[in-house]
């Protein structure tokens, strides 16, 4: 089948790569010419592992194209994903539908023969409706369906997720739709993913669905975190007492500086508005959103209350900053939260991540980078992880206790064990674990 994959970022390189892989011929359009010239060139605009290789072989065997001129393969192409980006709209938290609109009418401008558009991008209930208005208005004479296929992978796993999905959710309601469909996702249904067909409706509330109750887990694993420092319980153990309960799950319980990423933050938020505006509102998701966007600065007050209640003029290393490791994604990442109140605080910031800085220069300022982990920590008075990256699951803690001026770590994902810390002579601070901190330090602290 051929197919046309309009947004090259980080659904829309990964989906084109991967249906190119499954044996059609997929383009990938984009409106930044940046990027597609990089893609052309064998360049990655983005950091992904295994994309690289994917797309190498791909355009090796003749599947996959990158163009920034829509018009050709819209017109040859089965079904024409929309995967551009759905931002929070600045000042009301909707999803800004500006990109797909545009993106529908760039589509309908060049449709020939029956096709089927197909919304990959996270959107708003009734989205599908106006896509279908807006093409219908341009080109009345056009034979097309659209169809609603959110997507489900998750950066830093995407090629995995794609091609070993727990389910695939197509939302359609015509006959030709649902076979160009399942005629695309067949190599998977083959390998027995659950392939959901459901009206169109149903699907685009799917995935807002799904990213809302992922949110919610992780806030609830970071509130009992909470309370498990201040009655000395441990949260690690009450996690995994609680997720061995298969009515519970033992995955999303994980706690630490809370959610961020170009998804859960967004996502909650659309969600929210949309409840909002049909008289349904969904409280408990607006107390997650809130409680979560609360959580990540106070990760910041917690850092000033282990450096004893004050970080003016004290240097602050920080590791990882990325919103979660194997990715170069930094928006709405916990790092820029803790940063910002650090240095509100007085702090001076060095940080260091193996793929995020680059992105990361253009949304902080007055930090300064280290070239490695042990860069990052000398002289400073303490040092915090913010992401699990795997490079700082093995620190050399002798070599790090050297460098540091003060032998403080607060670890805002549980990467360490308290007792080896201790041993090491450390003080180190964690998510939900007894660590003797003091929380009238925690509690004082008005950075903002
Ligand atoms: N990133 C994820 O992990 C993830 C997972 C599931 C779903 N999603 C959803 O997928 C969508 C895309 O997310 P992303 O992270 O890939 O975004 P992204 O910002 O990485 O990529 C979007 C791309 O679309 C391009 N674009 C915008 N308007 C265009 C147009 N009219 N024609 C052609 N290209 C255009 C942009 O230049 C950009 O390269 C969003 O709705 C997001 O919520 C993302």
């Amino acid at each position: 089948m051929r197919v046309a994959m309009i947004g090259s970022g980080y659904v829309g390189l990964v989906s084109g790569a991967c249906f190119a892989d499954f044996g059609h011929e997929v383009c990938c359009v984009d409106v930044d010419p940046a990027k597609i010239a990089a893609l052309q060139a064998g360049r990655m605009p983005i950091y992904e592992p295994g994309l690289a290789e994917l797309v190498a072989k791909n355009v090796r065997e003749g599947r996959l194209t990158f163009t920034t001129a829509l018009a050709e393969p819209v017109a040859c192409a089965d079904a024409v994903f929309i995967a551009v980006g759905t931002p929070s709209r600045r000042g009301d938290g909707h999803a800004d539908l500006s990109y797909v609109h545009q993106a529908a009418r760039d589509i309908a401008a060049a449709l020939r023969g029956y096709t089927v558009v197909v919304t990959k991008s996270t959107v708003p209930v009734g989205t599908g409706d106006e896509v279908e208005r807006i093409i219908r208005e341009a080109r009345p004479d056009a034979r097309f369906d659209v169809a609603s296929n959110p997507e489900f992978l998750r950066e830093g796993a995407a090629i995995a997720d794609f091609k070993r999905p727990d389910r695939i959710v197509i939302g359609a309601e015509s006959e030709p739709a649902v076979d160009v469909m399942t005629a695309l996702y067949r190599p998977l249904y083959l390998n027995q993913a659950p392939l959901l067909v459901t009206s169109r409706r149903t699907a685009e509330l799917t995935k807002y669905a799904a990213n809302a109750f992922l949110a919610t887990k992780i806030t609830f694993i970071n509130e009992i975190a909470d309370l498990c420092e201040r009655v000395g319980a441990n949260v690690q153990d009450v996690a995994r007492g609680i997720g061995l309960d298969n009515r519970i799950g033992s995955k999303f319980l994980h706690a630490g500086p809370g959610y961020g990423g170009s998804c859960f933050p967004k996502d909650t938020l659309a969600l929210i508005k949309t409840a909002q505006d049909y008289a349904a509102p969904i409280r408990l998701v607006e107390t997650v959103a809130s409680v979560n966007e609360q959580r990540k600065r106070a990760m910041g007050r917690k850092v000033i209350a282990a450096c004893g209640g004050s970080v003016r003029g004290k240097r602050i290393a920080i590791l990882g900053l990325t919103f979660k490791p194997n990715t170069d994604d930094m928006r709405d990442a916990p790092s820029l939260s803790v940063i910002g109140a650090l240095q509100d605080g007085g702090a001076e910031i060095r940080a260091y991540d193996p793929e995020g800085m680059e992105a990361a220069k253009a949304l902080l300022s007055g930090v300064g980078y280290a070239g490695d982990p042990y860069a990052c920590a000398e002289g400073a008075d303490a040092l915090v992880i913010v992401t699990e990256w795997d490079m700082f699951r093995a620190l050399d803690l002798t070599r790090l206790k050297s460098l540091l001026k003060a032998p403080v770590i607060v670890d805002l994902r549980n990467v360490y064990r308290p007792d080896d810390m201790k041993q090491n002579g450390f003080q180190y601070h964690s998510i939900g674990r007894p660590d003797g901190l003091d929380w009238s330090n925690y509690q004082s602290i008005a950075a903002e």
